[in-house]
């Protein structure tokens, strides 16, 4: 876990959560309730606002931590818009997913939090859709891109970039 570094988090929103769990008898109890709630003040869970509320509540953070990677409806990455979602399972990753990864990691500039420069996606990796014939499988929000080669990832970019331009212009 980090050191907090308090000029990433908003005071206000932070006075926020603090006046929240101070409602709460038995903080530790509600801790998934806490976490919603931060979640829905700060829209994320960065590491530095669990550090915080760990140390408000009086809990280890590597738990807190734990609960957060565990629920998939928390996340400690910043919402995109679009979410790249590459299968590194094992059908897809002997069809050479790892390389589609990387492609689409260049291309869009992903940082270390996984988000890209202009902050319009996100990429991760996922386990086996369940679609292993189809491999290489990327998902893209709700659309699913079968039999993907390295030459598809700036086609698949792009739909999305020209589907932004469209959204701004309406
Ligand atoms: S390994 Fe990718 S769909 Fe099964």
């Amino acid at each position: 876990m980090p050191e907090l570094d308090m000029s990433i988090l908003e005071k206000k929103k932070l006075d926020m959560l603090d006046a929240y769990i101070d409602t709460f008898e038995n903080k530790q109890l509600n801790i998934i309730t806490i976490l919603h709630y931060a979640q829905s003040v700060f829209e994320y869970l960065p590491k530095e606002l669990q550090l915080h509320i760990a140390r408000k509540i009086n809990m280890p953070a590597v738990k807190i931590n734990g609960i957060v990677s565990f629920y998939s409806f928390f996340s400690e990455k910043p919402v995109t818009k679009y979410t790249v979602d590459v299968c590194r399972g094992t059908a897809c990753f002997v069809k050479g997913a790892q390389t589609l990864y990387d492609i689409f990691s260049q291309k869009l500039n992903i940082d270390e939090e996984g988000i890209s420069e202009d902050g319009l996606f996100s990429l991760n990796s996922i386990r086996c859709l369940g679609a292993c014939g189809l491999g290489p499988i990327v998902k893209v929000n709700d659309e699913i891109f079968s039999h993907v080669t390295n030459e598809m990832v700036d086609e698949i970019i792009l739909e999305y970039r020209e589907k932004e331009k469209a959204d701004e212009n309406q």
